[in-house]
């Protein structure tokens, strides 16, 4: 048996269709309720739904053999798992934004920066030589700079809608991202063949 921590939420949907497609019957998750945990009915596989940092966590422990998560959780909580394949779907980025109509660089002093994602943002503006603030908020970012509580945000962008609903434009594109299969160090070895079976499966339909 090998099982799937698989991040709920925004790469739930392509996921379970990759599943599917990749021959599994992953059908259960399509009207799953509350339910947390599932077992595939036409393989030895279970599949946890949980939170991105989370399915991190299940896997660096080895409670979940695989975990599907975006390439910017990792970034930001990734210590020690092999990252194997890029499922290409998922598809974000990074960016640096703000109010419209001003320069984030602009004026000799220290920027304020509020994001979910610290040691990302810590680590692109140490790499740019510039020394700013970070304020880390859990959620809706987007408010910060309103309020007046920061100069910029980085956060992911996808559509772009978030920042344009809410008057604010990016400055500029950091990083891309899209969903990624990571597998336990452990399980790498001692579960070879299903966990190869598995990736192989699905790489084959991405
Ligand atoms: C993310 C991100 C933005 C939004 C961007 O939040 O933090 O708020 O999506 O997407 P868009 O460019 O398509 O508008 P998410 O929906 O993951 O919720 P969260 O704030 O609870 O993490």
């Amino acid at each position: 048996m090998i099982r799937i921590a698989l991040t709920k939420g925004r790469l739930e949907e392509d996921s379970v269709e990759l599943f599917n497609n990749s021959g599994y019957d992953a059908s259960e998750l399509l009207n799953k309720g509350r339910k947390l945990l599932f077992k595939l009915k036409n393989a030895d596989i279970e599949i946890v739904l949980a939170k991105a940092a989370d399915v991190i966590t299940y896997v660096e422990h080895g409670v979940c053999d695989i975990g599907i998560v975006g390439k910017d959780t990792i970034m930001e909580h990734g210590k020690s798992f092999y990252e194997v394949l890029d499922l290409k779907f998922g598809k974000c980025r990074f960016a640096l934004a703000g109010l419209k109509d001003k320069n984030f660089y602009e004026g000799y002093s220290q920027k304020v920066v509020a994001t979910k994602y610290p040691h990302v943002t810590k680590r692109y503006f140490n790499e740019k030589g510039v020394d700013v603030e970070i304020v880390k908020i859990d959620g809706s970012v987007e408010l910060a700079p309103i309020l007046g509580l920061a100069d910029g945000i980085v956060d992911i962008v996808d559509t772009g809608s978030t920042l344009k609903e809410n008057g604010l434009v990016i400055y500029e594109e950091m990083i891309n991202i899209s969903a990624r299969v990571i597998v336990n160090k452990a399980s790498i070895k001692l579960k070879k063949t299903e966990v190869d079976n598995f990736v192989g499966r699905i790489s084959s339909k991405i």
